[in-house]
């Protein structure tokens, strides 16, 4: 394969701190394609933007660590077809060949998620109730009832928690302005839509202090009371 004289050069410098690249990019290594983009070269290195232990950054670059295998796979599918839109993974994916990606995705899947401490700041009433219950009125399925309670996600349907609620936001929203599609049944594009550009806030705000791992979560009791004020009189 010929490469633009960009990438030769890339390649030659990364060559002097990147681990050894083999010649052949079938040996390259899940933990090498994540550490110093093989083949690829230094700009193609997960690592920079996802962190070191695939945590991701805190703000639009999501964790990797402990990502259902198929989903990410798909996503990098996404990314090179143009159903996901974002210029350096756009640009990673398609460099990537199938048995890359793959042995990408499985050396992330196989990482243990993040440990998430304890988030005791007070949720927003708003986002409980869209993740727990949904909208009915609007046709909103509860988030719950795809990602979970606990937000841990499952083969089908993927891990919320551990993501940050900008990067959260940051996918509703693309998801109702169609910069982002090809959910398999259209869910998620459906969904986002229904969803005024607050709601998707607060819902964000609140699935980014789920912690998973079986930590079952309900609509905090504080809001269930000012939800259901007693109707004067009874009835
Ligand atoms: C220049 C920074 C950068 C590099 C390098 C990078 N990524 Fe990304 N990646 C991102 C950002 C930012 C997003 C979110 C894009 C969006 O908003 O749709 C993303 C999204 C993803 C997603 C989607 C995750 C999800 O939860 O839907 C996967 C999978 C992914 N990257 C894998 C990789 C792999 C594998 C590599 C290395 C071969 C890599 N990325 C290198 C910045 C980067
Ligand atoms: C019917 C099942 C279903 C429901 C209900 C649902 N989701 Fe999803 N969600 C999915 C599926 C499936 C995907 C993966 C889409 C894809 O493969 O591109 C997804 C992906 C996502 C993502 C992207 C995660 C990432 O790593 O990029 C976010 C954010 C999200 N959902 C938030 C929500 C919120 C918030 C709600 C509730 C308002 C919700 N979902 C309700 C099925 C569902």
């Amino acid at each position: 394969m010929k490469r633009p004289p960009l990438l030769v050069a890339i390649l030659a410098l990364s060559a002097c701190t990147a681990p050894a690249i083999p010649a052949d990019p079938f040996e390259a290594s899940g933990e090498l394609i994540a550490f110093s983009g093989g083949a690829i070269g230094a700009r193609a290195a997960c690592s920079t933007c996802h962190g070191t232990r695939g945590e991701g950054d805190g703000h639009l670059a999501p964790r990797l660590a402990g990502l259902d295998r198929g989903y990410a796979a798909r996503q990098l599918e996404h990314f090179a077809s143009g159903a996901r839109r974002h210029p350096q993974m756009q640009w990673i994916a398609r460099q990537l060949d199938m048995t890359a990606r793959q042995k990408v995705v499985d050396h992330y899947a196989a990482m243990p998620g993040p440990a998430l401490a304890a988030n005791t700041s007070a949720a927003s009433c708003t986002g409980a109730r869209i993740y727990h219950e949904g909208l009915p009125a609007r046709g909103i399925a509860s988030c719950a009832s795809c990602h979970g309670s606990d937000g841990g996600g499952n083969p089908g349907n993927p891990a919320l928690s551990g993501q940050s609620a900008a990067y959260l936001a940051h996918q509703l929203n693309d998801w109702a302005s169609g910069e982002r599609y090809g959910d398999p049944a259209g869910a998620m594009t459906d969904i986002s839509r229904a969803l005024h550009r607050a709601d998707r806030q607060a819902v964000a705000d609140y699935a980014a202090h789920l912690r998973g791992g079986g930590d079952d979560r309900t609509v905090p009791a504080t809001c269930l009371q000012t939800r259901r004020p007693d109707r004067p009189g009874g009835a």
